[in-house]
């Protein structure tokens, strides 16, 4: 039996009906075998506050740990003005400190960014890998994840409509699971 990877999910969208939220969804359709998909939920995480450092909120700490505890982390996001939305980056920043205790560190990742509009939320996904590179966060390359006119992306049952976008992403999880298979071994 394949060893069971733990990958944390997050989705920078709090929206009910996110398309992002839905994709995460569709995503654990198309996990390989050995994948275990786990969406975090970020809602109600604290805004980060470099003074609580020392002392951090007990929701920061659980989160915190449950960041440490996954193998691999996929990043699933919509774009707010060519970038990422503020919920995925206090969530990012928490798990990041304090400076040198970082939950993130060397964890294999996969981004996805996933938008109405036609490039896919394109500069959300660079200004991610940006910080995914501080975080020292191996970032899986190709196939890159711009899912763009995602509208009608969906069908009732929470499934993809488009064939080509569904080959897409399946070759996605493929390859992310290789890409963690690879960062881990040599790690
Ligand atoms: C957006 N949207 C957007 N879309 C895009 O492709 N590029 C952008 O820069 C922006 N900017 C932006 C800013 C803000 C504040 C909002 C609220 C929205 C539209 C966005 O892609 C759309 O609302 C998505 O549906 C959001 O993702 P979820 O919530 O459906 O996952």
């Amino acid at each position: 039996m394949a060893t069971i990877i733990d990958v944390a999910v997050l989705v920078g969208s709090l929206r009910r009906e996110s398309l992002n939220r839905r994709m995460a969804f569709a995503l654990k359709k198309f996990s390989p075998e050995g994948l275990e998909l786990n969406v975090i939920e970020i809602r109600d995480l604290p805004l980060y506050d470099q003074d609580d450092d020392a002392s951090p909120p007990e929701r920061s700490v659980t989160f915190k740990q449950t960041i440490r505890d996954c193998d691999a982390a996929l990043f699933i996001t919509p774009e707010y003005n060519r970038s990422i939305p503020g919920v995925l980056k206090n969530a990012i920043d928490i798990a990041s400190r304090p400076y040198g205790d970082s939950a993130w560190e060397g964890k294999p990742a996969g981004v996805v960014s996933v938008s109405p509009g036609a490039i896919g939320g394109f500069g959300a996904n660079h200004h991610l890998r940006q910080c995914l590179v501080f975080l020292n966060m191996p970032v899986l390359a190709q196939p890159e994840a711009y899912i763009g006119n995602a509208g009608d992306l969906f069908d009732e049952h929470g499934g993809i409509s488009k064939p080509d976008t569904e080959k897409l992403l399946r070759t996605f999880m493929e390859s992310f699971l290789q890409w963690i298979q690879a960062v881990r071994n040599v790690g």
